[in-house]
């Protein structure tokens, strides 16, 4: 598996691949990749001739008290989880080659911002945005590929890719689930034992709430009450935000009606942990 460290390095190669006439296609992640990154990777092999991705803690998307020094990270791991995924090229830059001295430009949004963890998490997606914005204009995919998981990310790079004209169309994949339904994230290797066990409790709620919509259930506050009972039933969860949204614009809904995003944020021990489903009605 090619790693390259230096913008220069990724532009070399794709324009190689562009003059071969090839298509590109991309994942961002921040390393220690899991099966949820492998479905990207797979899908953007199935979908694009090469697929590039990046591995980079982005340093400007973590708070200040956040845990950015304690993020794990595993190159070496990670070049075999790409490689078996069918990824072509790894970017893996040191923050001082995305952030040279005096930087000072960003990409801001609003709207899609303003509830679930941009409420909780000021910088979080400035930081996200400008990175993602540096990468598509580093690796000029065709296809950049995002998990629903972080779906408010997800809405949220949709729209600055829209306002904003960037070439390059977002994929969405599916939450990427353990046996027991705990969504797939680098964040679980911080959970000991017992909370490991205890965070089922979050795809459990969500689950709960899913059923009371699916058995006809509208009001947005009343599944907002479903999924917080169960939460609070476990002793080891206490809960950051339980919300129903629509999908596009993230803002709150009191009836439930076309693409609905319903958000869980929860504390399980010192771990954040979060969740969620779209349905469309
Ligand atoms: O979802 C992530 O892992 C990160 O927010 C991303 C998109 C790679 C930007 O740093």
């Amino acid at each position: 598996m090619k790693v390259v460290k230096t913008i220069q390095e990724v532009r070399n190669q794709v324009s190689i691949w562009r003059k071969e006439g090839l298509s590109i296609g991309f994942v961002p992640t921040m390393g220690y990749l899991h099966e949820g990154h492998q479905s990207l990777i797979r899908k953007s092999a199935e979908q694009n001739d090469r697929t590039v991705v990046s591995v980079f803690v982005n340093p400007i998307q973590f708070g200040p008290n956040e845990d950015l020094e304690a993020y794990p990270r595993d190159l070496e791991r990670d070049k075999a989880a790409v490689e078996e995924a069918g990824g072509d090229l790894i970017f893996n830059p040191e923050p001082s080659e995305m952030y040279p001295n005096h930087f000072t430009s960003f990409i801001d949004t609003t709207e899609t911002t303003e509830l679930l963890c941009g409420a909780v998490r000021p910088i979080h997606f400035r930081g996200v945005c400008t990175v993602v914005g540096k990468l598509f204009n580093i690796v000029l995919p065709d296809r950049a590929y995002f998990g629903q998981k972080d779906a408010q990310q997800l809405a949220t790079i949709r729209r600055f890719v829209r306002d904003l004209n960037f070439p390059v169309e977002v994929i969405a994949c599916p939450i990427v689930r353990e046996s027991d339904g705990l969504a797939k994230s680098s964040r679980n290797t911080y959970l000991n034992p017992a909370e490991r066990q205890a965070a089922v409790i979050l795809s459990k709620s969500l689950n709960l709430g899913r059923e009371a919509i699916e058995q006809g259930e509208r009001d947005a506050k009343k599944v907002i009450a479903v999924i917080t009972a169960s939460l609070q039933s476990e002793p080891l969860a206490r809960i950051d935000y339980v919300e129903v949204v629509d999908f596009e614009n993230i803002q709150r809904v009191e009836r439930i009606a076309g693409e609905t995003l319903v958000a869980i944020a929860v504390y399980i021990g010192k771990t954040r942990l979060i969740d969620n489903f779209v349905i469309t009605l």
